[in-house]
């Protein structure tokens, strides 16, 4: 689709290539033990779905609801969760799945919330990262790319709810 409002960062392609890498390092890092996919609703909801499909070996999913953004391009600051896992994680790898990392606000707060119900460990899959926006120290185990300071949209990043359709990760423009 060629949308006025956009310009393509990381293609469908490219995002489909290095899903599987991380899939398959997923795959070799976990060789026993119950793994938990924690998806992040509602960005992440595609990377979630082309990971798990990658990661070839069994796995549990659930959802975690986080809002931080609000409406617009600019973090509220404030971290609040809308919706709680249905399982429990106690003795269990958690596998974190985060649409971005921007200044690390969110994660770093939900690693702390879930540190206390003493899963066995927890790593993080972030799709996109943008290391120069960060102000709270996050270690992002599985990165697919290190983006620059742009707002993006696509692949279950939105923009005020719009743009989450997106096969590719698009840059708004500016005005948008
Ligand atoms: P953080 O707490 O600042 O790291 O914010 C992370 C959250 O902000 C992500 O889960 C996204 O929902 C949102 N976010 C940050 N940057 C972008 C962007 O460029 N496009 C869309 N959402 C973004
Ligand atoms: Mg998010």
């Amino acid at each position: 689709m060629n949308n006025p409002q956009t310009s393509v960062l990381i293609s469908d392609a490219q995002i489909q290539d290095r899903v599987r890498e991380l899939g398959r390092m997923v795959t070799k890092d976990f060789p026993d033990g119950e793994l938990i996919v924690v998806g992040i609703l509602k960005g992440a909801f595609m990377f979630v779905a082309d990971l798990t499909r990658a990661i070839e070996r069994p796995l549990k999913l659930d959802f975690m609801g986080i809002s931080s953004y609000g409406r617009g391009k600019t973090s509220s600051g404030e971290v609040k969760v809308t919706k709680d896992l249905d399982m429990q994680i106690e003795g269990a790898n958690v596998l974190i799945v985060e649409d971005i990392v921007d200044t690390g606000v969110t994660l770093s707060y939900l690693v702390g919330v879930l540190n206390q119900r003493k899963p066995r460990a927890i790593r993080i899959a972030a799709l996109l990262d943008k290391p120069d926006r960060r102000l709270r120290p996050v270690h992002v185990a599985y990165c697919g790319f290190q983006i620059p300071d742009e707002f993006v949209v696509g692949y279950g990043l939105d923009f005020d709810e719009d743009y989450r359709g997106l096969k590719d990760i698009c840059i708004l423009k500016e005005g948008a």
